[in-house]
C-alpha cells in the first residue's frame, strides 16, 4: 500500500479559468449542434453570430489560462502512479490547451473566408485573418470541425480519468481543482 499523497492544489483563479471553460465549452457545443446547417452567401446572425462569440470569449480565455499557467506552474501528481497515467495526463492536458486554441482560431478564419467579421457580442470587432473566399480559410472550418470532435474525445477521456481517480482510486486528484 501506497501512503496517502499530500496533493497541492490549483489556485483559485486557475480553478475558475478551468471550470468557466468547461461551462461556455458546454454551452458553445450545445449552440454548434442547434445552430442551422452553414451555406454558401449566409449571414452570421441568430444562433450562428452567438457560436462567433462565445468561441471569442473561450479563445480569450484560453490565451489568459495559458498565460497564468506558464507564470504559476504547478506540479501534477506522479508519486504513486504509473508512468502511462501520468503521461497520459499530461498529453492530455497539453492538447487541450492546443486545441482549445488552434479550433477556435481555425472557426474565425473560416468566418472571415465567409466574409464575416468576427465580433465580441458585438462589442469589439477581431482582425481579419484571411480575405473573403480565401481557400486556406474554407479549409480551416473543416479542419475546425475535426478538431472540435477530437477535442471531444479527449475531453471525454480527461473527465473519466478524474472520475476514476475519485472513485475508484480514492485519491486527492479530483479535489486539487474543486473549489474547496
Ligand atoms: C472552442 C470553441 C468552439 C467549439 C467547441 C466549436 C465547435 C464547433 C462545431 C462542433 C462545429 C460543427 C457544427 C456542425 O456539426 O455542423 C462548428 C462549426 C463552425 N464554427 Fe465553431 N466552435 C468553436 C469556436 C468557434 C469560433 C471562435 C468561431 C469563429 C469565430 C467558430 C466558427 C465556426 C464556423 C464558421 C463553423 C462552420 C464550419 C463549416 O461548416 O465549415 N467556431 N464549431
Ligand atoms: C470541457 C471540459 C474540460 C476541459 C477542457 C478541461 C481541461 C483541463 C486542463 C487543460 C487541465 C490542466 C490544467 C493545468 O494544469 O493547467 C485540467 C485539469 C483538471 N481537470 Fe479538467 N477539463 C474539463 C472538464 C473537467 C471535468 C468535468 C472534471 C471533473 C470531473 C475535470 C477535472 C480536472 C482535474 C481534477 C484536473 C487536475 C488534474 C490533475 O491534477 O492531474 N475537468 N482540465
Amino acid at each position: 500500500m501506497t501512503e496517502p499523497i499530500e496533493l497541492k492544489n490549483y489556485d483559485s483563479v486557475a480553478k475558475l479559468l478551468h471550470w468557466s471553460i468547461v461551462l461556455l465549452l458546454a454551452v458553445q457545443y450545445a449552440v454548434a449542434w442547434t445552430m442551422p446547417e452553414i451555406h454558401r452567401d449566409m449571414r452570421a446572425e441568430g444562433l450562428i453570430s452567438l457560436h462567433l462569440s462565445i468561441g471569442t470569449v473561450i479563445l480569450l480565455i484560453m490565451l489568459l489560462r495559458l498565460a497564468w499557467r506558464l507564470f504559476h506552474p504547478i506540479p501534477l501528481a506522479t508519486e504513486g502512479f504509473p508512468v502511462w497515467q501520468v503521461r497520459g495526463a499530461y498529453i492530455a492536458h497539453l492538447s487541450l490547451y492546443g486545441l482549445l486554441i488552434a479550433m477556435p482560431a481555425l472557426g474565425w478564419a473560416n468566418a472571415n473566408a465567409r466574409g464575416w467579421d468576427v465580433t465580441l457580442f458585438g462589442v469589439f470587432g477581431l482582425p481579419r485573418l484571411v480575405e473573403a473566399h480565401s481557400s486556406i480559410g474554407h479549409l480551416a472550418g473543416d479542419i475546425h470541425t475535426v478538431l472540435a470532435y477530437a477535442a471531444l474525445g479527449i475531453i471525454g477521456l480527461h473527465i473519466a480519468g478524474a472520475l476514476y481517480h475519485h472513485f475508484r482510486l480514492g485519491d486527492g486528484t479530483l479535489a486539487r481543482m474543486l473549489p474547496r
